[in-house]
């Protein structure tokens, strides 16, 4: 699952006793040799259905990690793309490799920006006309959702776009259901008797309660299959992509 230049199991381990902030912290310099950082087949399969909603001008990376979504961004924007996370060691790798490529010729494109910030307390008044987001819902309670919505809501341009990706949940009927399900009883054990908490849950993002929760928040849902990853037994497709609209000059909505 690892390669050799990730993290050992005893680095794991001193992680996940830690906030979900110092963790990343920790984990940072060996991140993007996890399988934690979203694959890039995921990133260009999400480029690639956003484009032709497009154009779009300034965008921001919710929950940016080391910058894998800000990549796709600067794929898509004009003017300006914003990674934010509130892990201070995620930003800074963040920032070193997006500097070490823009040492390397083909590199014209908007202007990038690391802000250190919390995703529930966004500091951006109404900038972006898209906010993707990848691989961070697992951090959030599900009574997080409405507050975090309102934040994206609040920084989008009337008319802009929220866009994440989300994976079919396995059947219970598979390892990886157990797996998952297994992962979240131990965290729950583990946040139960052992402070600050590492809130990482695989199975509190569902995609019904996340749906309404967006339609609560003023945005208008479209769901959009993502070809490349196929289709399931029962014909579902294994991904797809959210994309949630503001709808033009809607007011602002107000958190639960
Ligand atoms: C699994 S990583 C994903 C990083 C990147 N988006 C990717 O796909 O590779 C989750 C990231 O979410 C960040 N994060 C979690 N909760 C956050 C919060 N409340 N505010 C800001 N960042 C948060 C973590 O610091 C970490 O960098």
């Amino acid at each position: 699952m690892f390669s050799p230049e990730g993290p050992t199991l005893r680095e794991l381990a001193v992680q996940a006793l830690s906030s979900v902030e110092r963790g990343y912290d920790l984990l940072a310099p060996k991140f993007d040799h996890t399988p934690f950082r979203t694959p890039d087949a995921v990133l260009d399969s999400v480029e690639q259905a956003l484009e032709p909603l497009g154009p779009f001008e300034d965008g921001l990376d919710l929950c940016c990690g080391t910058g894998a979504g800000t990549d796709v961004l600067a794929g898509l924007c004009r003017h300006s793309v914003t990674g934010v996370d509130f892990s201070a060691g995620m930003l800074d790798v963040a920032r070193r490799r997006a500097a070490s490529e823009r040492l390397s010729p083909a590199t014209e494109g908007p202007g990038v920006a690391w802000v250190r910030a919390d995703a529930r307390a966004l500091p951006f008044t109404a900038a972006f006309d898209l906010v993707v987001s990848f691989g961070a819902f697992g951090h959030f309670l599900p009574r997080e959702l409405p507050g975090l919505f309102a934040q994206v809501h609040s920084v989008l341009r009337p008319g802009g776009r929220f866009a994440f990706p989300v994976l079919a949940p396995p059947r219970p009927s598979s390892p990886a259901y157990w797996m998952l399900f297994g992962f979240d009883s131990v965290m729950r054990v583990r946040n139960a008797l052992w402070r600050p908490p590492f809130v990482m849950y695989y199975g509190a993002f569902r995609l019904g309660d996340v749906l309404a929760e967006l339609t609560r928040a003023g945005f208008t849902v479209d769901l959009q299959t993502l070809p490349e990853f196929g289709r399931r037994g029962d014909g579902s497709p294994r991904v797809r992509l959210v994309s949630a609209r503001r709808a033009d000059g809607a007011t602002p909505p107000q958190a639960a």
